[in-house]
């Protein structure tokens, strides 16, 4: 338990990212004044959810069911983690968040930003992460190394969903400046890489706790790290 007020923080990126490595390392490094939670699977109806909505026996499914989906499992998320757990002045390190369904779904899926936005905004018990880091992508070569595994329904979507996805990222902090209702999230984006190399797990554990300490110092609220 901490006595200033918690952060939310969410990690966001496409495939082979990082994140949720370093998602782990934050929370870890916060120890008991944080949880670390995911979506989609935070809760027990979400792990359901989850397994449906990744798993390639599913098929295909109508996109707006996988909004309704990632939203139904995200109500529970709010109602069972994450307003609970800010209430109990704890950190919340989450690995996603409805950013990710403007990524996958709006843009991926070819929905559009808005709507997707408008489904989620209009769960009065969303709470907004106060901020939204986003991991580049790797490189192409390194994201094959990493994805080397059997691939999940998102996984084995093919490339140009990907790339919507991954530009939708690129453009996250716009879009979601642009809506008065979003606007006050605090969007970073992460490089994956310094020089032409790869950054270190080390290097982007290192650049988001600047990241986070600015934000802090920035918002005038104490350091939590
Ligand atoms: P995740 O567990 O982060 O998988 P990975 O570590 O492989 O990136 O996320 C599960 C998948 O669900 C991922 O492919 C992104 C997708 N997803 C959406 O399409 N919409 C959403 O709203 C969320 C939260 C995830």
């Amino acid at each position: 338990m901490i006595e200033s007020s918690p952060l939310y923080v969410a990690f966001e990126g496409g495939e082979g990212s990082g994140k949720s490595t370093q998602a782990m390392l934050l929370a870890d490094r916060l120890g008991e004044s944080a949880i670390r939670t995911i979506e989609p699977g935070g809760t027990d109806l979400g792990q359901k959810l989850r397994e449906i909505l990744l798993s390639p026996a599913t098929g295909e499914l109508d996109p707006m069911t996988e909004v309704y989906l990632m939203a139904a499992d995200r109500a529970e998320h709010m109602r069972r983690i994450v307003t609970p757990q800010l209430a109990a002045r704890r950190h919340v390190i989450s690995d996603r968040s409805f950013g990710s369904s403007v990524a996958y779904q709006g843009a991926g899926r070819d929905l559009g930003a808005k709507r997707v936005l408008d489904v989620n905004l209009n769960n009065p018990s969303l709470v907004l992460p106060d901020m939204m880091l986003i991991l580049e992508p790797p490189s192409d070569e390194e994201l094959a190394r990493r994805l080397n595994r059997d691939l999940d329904r998102f996984e084995g979507a093919g490339a140009l969903f990907h790339k919507k996805v991954s530009d939708c990222f690129s453009k996250m902090a716009d879009i979601l400046a642009s809506d008065d209702r979003t606007s006050g999230i605090k969007v970073i984006t992460i490089a994956s890489e310094a020089g032409g190399q790869p950054k270190s797990v080390d290097e982007l554990n290192r650049e988001i706790i600047l990241e986070i300490e600015d934000f802090c110092d920035t918002r005038e609220i104490p350091r939590p790290l």
